[in-house]
């Protein structure tokens, strides 16, 4: 059984103050795009991960995989051994803020439940993804959705049109708990506001107009990435400077996403940070995407 599961870029990333259970509540509008994992589970002796991609050494292969997780929580469910093999197909960048580890989560839950025949319904999918990670949920559902409490509870949302991206992908990965760690150090002493969904930017996504999502972007946890990584700016810079309708850091970084046009708009954003030497790689990428799909 393989599934395919694509990464997502965060239009608009609110963060609110640390909770106590150090988790911090957002309003999360995600935006699935068009780089995906595939993960596909075969029957086996035990539990066990292979990983192809090309930078597949950087994918733990032990059990503290997200993948490997899941397939022990769907088994534990419905009573099972979680005997299976999982390999992943890797195309979305490691540790690069867009979700691929909770995409291959999200995709060893679709596929052990298509090899056992367990038949789980999907509430309970979504329930089982929202232990694994806060991302994990909307890697099953993908589209466009606004994520709230620490970005788990979803509501799907409307887009109206196809919007162009390109990724660019940084040499190493950011820790997403390092990232929020220094965004608290940043915000210490500071009211940090309730984290609310931008209506002018909900809008720009139901009308699919990339002018006007392009003006309402942000992302709270950039300040955080780029004070991590302070050479991400002059990525961001090449980008805006190639004609990107608006560049932000994605999700927890260090990918840095450029909103584009029109597709040809893109492959020349994409050609102009190559030409850089600002990042390892860009890729283009349309949104929306679908979420995790047996093949
Ligand atoms: O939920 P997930 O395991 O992906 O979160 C990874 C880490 O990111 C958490 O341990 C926490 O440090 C941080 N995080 C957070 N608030 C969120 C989501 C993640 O502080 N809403």
């Amino acid at each position: 059984m393989t599934v395919r599961v694509p990464a997502k870029v965060n239009v608009q990333l609110a963060v609110g103050a640390a909770r106590p259970d150090g988790f911090h509540d957002l309003a999360n509008v995600f935006l699935a795009v068009g780089l995906y994992d595939e993960v596909t589970a075969t029957a086996a002796d035990e539990l066990h991960i292979t990983c192809e991609g090309p930078d597949a050494d950087q994918v733990p292969l032990d059990h503290t995989n997200l993948a490997a997780r899941a397939a022990q929580k769907l088994a534990a469910r419905h009573g099972l051994a979680p005997d299976v093999h999982l390999h992943i197909t890797k195309d979305i960048p490691v540790a690069g803020g867009m979700a691929g580890g909770s995409a291959d989560a999200a995709g060893a839950l679709l596929a052990c439940d298509a090899l056992w025949g367990t038949n789980t319904p999907r509430a309970e999918l979504l329930d089982i993804c929202a232990e694994l990670g806060s991302d994990v949920p909307f890697s099953l559902v993908g589209g466009a959705a606004l994520g709230t409490g620490r970005g788990e509870r979803l509501r799907p949302l409307e887009v109206g049109g196809t919007f162009h991206w390109v990724f660019a992908v940084a040499d190493g990965g950011l820790s997403t708990p390092a990232v929020y760690a220094e965004f608290d150090r940043l915000t210490e002493g500071v009211e940090v506001p309730e984290p609310l969904a931008s209506k002018p930017l909900l809008d720009a996504l139901a009308k699919g107009d990339p002018t006007a999502l392009a003006a309402t972007l942000s992302n709270d946890l950039q300040p955080a990435a780029l004070s991590l990584r302070p050479s991400l700016a002059d990525t961001l810079a090449a980008g805006t400077a190639a004609g990107a309708l608006a560049a932000l850091v994605s999700g927890s970084g260090p990918t840095n996403a450029f909103l584009t046009r029109d597709a040809p708009s893109a492959t020349k954003v994409a050609e102009a940070l190559l030409a850089s030497g600002t990042c390892r790689t860009a890729r283009l990428a349309p949104s929306p995407a679908p979420g995790a799909t047996v093949l």
